[in-house]
């Protein structure tokens, strides 16, 4: 959940001066008691009194301070509890599901719910899904929830995530259609079997085209893309990689969108492509 600006500039206008307002970021993350600060360095001074405000506006226990970009394999945050409790383990509620996490551990991107909830509801009865970088389980556990699919194979290979991902299984009840499999998806997942497969994840994604073609089912599947590219390239590139990496096997390209910007003159992109038959 965001804070939204207006409101947040009227509640910081008795702790900011005006030129110090016109810093601050459009939104604040929120998951589940947490709310996590973004702030450019003209605001790091103030953080701490911002921070008591956004408790009292919010509602919310805690305030984290970003302390870094998310990075590495696992995509882990770099967070730092700036007010409140000190506790970063929380239960977040999006689309109907619950998501247990430490927030300081492992990454929830609040700005996907949409891509999310668009996913759950393409899925048919009876399919058989791939979900290459579970997580905590963003992906799988609302199209087990939601969607009537015969298996979904989560997989993740930080432990960290992966504890959060069997809980989350296990709190949604949806353990008679998630399979979670701990480790590196190009060791650990099943070839040939899929309907669908999510790639969710970024900057490393291309790599695993490959991947994907092989967890699709012979008679081919759709394949869910992400990538961050230049807006000039937004849906050229990956497209591109895509129809590189199926070889001889017929794509089409049934849905392309922006799921968010990533950074000035930078699209998170998603594609939706129509993997045809292997020969
Ligand atoms: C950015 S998170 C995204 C989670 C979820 N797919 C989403 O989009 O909200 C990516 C996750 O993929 C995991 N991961 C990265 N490389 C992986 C690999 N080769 N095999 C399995 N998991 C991987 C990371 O540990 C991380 O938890």
């Amino acid at each position: 959940m965001g804070v939204n600006l207006t409101d947040l500039r009227e509640v910081l206008q008795s702790v900011l001066s005006q030129s110090e307002l016109n810093f601050l970021p459009r939104r604040f993350k929120r998951i589940g008691h947490v709310v996590i600060l973004e702030l450019p360095a003209a605001l790091q001074g103030r953080a701490q009194e911002i921070a008591l405000k956004l408790m009292e506006f919010t509602g919310a226990k805690t305030v984290a301070l970003r302390t870094g970009r998310i990075t590495g394999r696992f995509r882990e945050p770099q967070l730092k509890v700036i007010a409140g409790d000190p506790n970063t383990e929380t239960i977040h509620r999006e689309n109907g599901c619950q998501f247990k996490l430490d927030v300081a551990k492992v990454m929830f991107s609040t700005g996907n719910a949409y891509e999310r909830r668009r996913i759950a509801e393409l899925v048919s009865p009876g399919e058989v899904v791939v979900d290459l970088f579970a997580g905590v389980g963003q992906f799988s556990i609302p199209i087990a929830a939601h969607a009537r699919p015969s298996r979904v194979y989560s997989i993740e290979m930080n432990q960290a995530a992966f504890s959060y991902l069997l809980e989350n299984i296990r709190i949604n009840k949806v353990g008679h259609i998630v399979k979670p499999l701990l480790g590196d998806c190009s060791e650990v997942a099943p070839r040939g079997v899929a309907d669908r497969v999510i790639m969710g994840i970024i900057h490393v994604t291309p790599r695993y085209l490959t991947l994907a073609m092989e967890v699709l089912k012979p008679e081919g599947g759709i394949i869910h893309y992400h990538e961050t590219v230049p807006s000039r390239l937004r849906f050229q590139r990956p497209a591109e990689r895509i129809l590189q990496a199926a070889g001889k096997r017929k794509v089409e390209i049934i849905n392309q969108r922006v799921v968010k910007r990533y950074s000035p003159g930078v699209d998170h992109v998603v594609i939706d492509a129509r993997i045809g038959p292997k020969e």
